[in-house]
């Protein structure tokens, strides 16, 4: 008889490793790393896409920052990379892979000033914030402390970059941005 699949084993091959963590919970984690790989893959090169086409008066601050983030995201990238490959996983590294893997949505082609660049990335960190803290509920509840800790690890940074987009257009506490 066929063995069904349930939501607690997902239907992957993965390596053998001496990795102390149980084989389901780490078919779990490589699925949820894959996610978040995808997610770093596309933003890393959102804030290159902004570095390459932003203009306005405060061009050469905001071309910089946008590149720290791009190499913050790569960073990021790797370390996903390794923890998913270093739980038996094969890592699905490729730009046309974190197509369908990211939860961002895509970024528009023809953003130009900067505000709106920054506008626009603000929602991207956002966005992958709120699925790192979800990440990290599920690494929790499955246990795996080490994979919590990486995402905890990223997410700290994310919203520090999420907060150095966001100061150029927050206004007075209270009022809308
Ligand atoms: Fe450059």
């Amino acid at each position: 008889m066929a063995k069904t699949p349930d939501a607690k084993t997902p239907d992957i091959k993965l390596h053998s490793t001496k990795n102390p963590q149980k084989e389901n919970v780490r078919g779990a984690m490589v699925q949820l790393l894959q996610t978040h790989l995808g997610t770093s893959i596309d933003l890393s090169y959102q804030a290159k896409q902004a570095h390459w086409n932003v203009k306005g008066m405060n061009f050469i601050a905001v071309h910089k920052l946008f590149d720290e983030l791009h190499e913050q995201a790569e960073g990021y990238v790797d370390l996903i990379a390794e923890r998913l490959t270093g739980m038996g996983g094969q890592a699905q590294g490729t730009v046309q892979a974190s197509v369908s893997n990211t939860i961002l949505e895509p970024y528009a082609l023809d953003i130009v000033h900067a505000e709106d660049h920054l506008r626009r990335l603000s929602d991207s960190y956002a966005a992958w914030s709120k699925a790192l803290i979800e990440g990290i509920e599920e690494a929790d509840e499955a246990g795996d402390d080490l994979t919590a800790d990486l995402l905890t690890e990223i997410g700290r940074g994310i919203n520090t970059s999420l907060y150095f987009l966001e100061s150029h257009f927050q206004v007075e506490p209270g009022r809308a941005i």
